[in-house]
């Protein structure tokens, strides 16, 4: 495969997507069908919660996508605290929970406007797409470079040792 990079910006930027979201180790996440458990009431409306994994079954920094029926949910965790999202990207629709987990990338910039290359931010956990590569930070759903562009989001329930999402 050749690829073709006419600016130094966009070569250097289209090199390092590509690169971050096919390497050796990255693969899709399987889907897990999620067993119903019964209806609950939350303030007066019925709520199912889906039952997601174990604790201690989903790994620090990784994730276990969930179907029911058409709705496919990830749930991330990041040390003690457990992230829903719908697995719909809001790009193009893409199954983004099943992207690769990557902390957030800045490009060090002098006062000059020179670059020092880039470093990692370590308190900001992404999930890139694996489609087109958006990125969504896993705490927030937020696109970083436009809030407006944000993964749909689920409630996380942990409940004797066991991980659900209610939908
Ligand atoms: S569908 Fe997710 S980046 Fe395009």
């Amino acid at each position: 495969m050749i690829f073709i990079f006419t600016q130094p910006h966009a070569c250097r930027i289209t090199r390092w997507h590509f690169l971050r979201r096919f390497d050796a180790k990255s693969s899709f996440a399987e889907i897990f069908s999620a067993s119903r458990t019964a209806q609950n009431v939350s303030k007066g409306v019925a709520v199912t919660d889906l039952f997601v994994a174990k604790v201690g079954d989903i790994a620090d920094r990784d994730r276990r996508v969930v179907a029911d029926g058409d709705l496919e949910i990830g749930v991330f965790r990041l040390g003690d605290d457990y992230f829903a999202w719908e697995n719909n990207c809001p790009h193009m629709g893409g199954p983004v929970c099943q992207g690769k987990v990557m902390n957030r990338v800045n490009e060090v910039i002098d006062d000059g406007k020179k670059s020092h290359g880039f470093e990692f931010v370590d308190a900001d956990v992404h999930i890139i797409c694996p489609w087109h590569g958006f990125e969504f930070n896993i705490r927030t759903g937020v696109h970083p470079g436009e809030s407006s562009t944000r993964l749909t989001k689920y409630d996380v329930v942990v409940r004797d040792g066991d991980i659900y999402v209610r939908t």
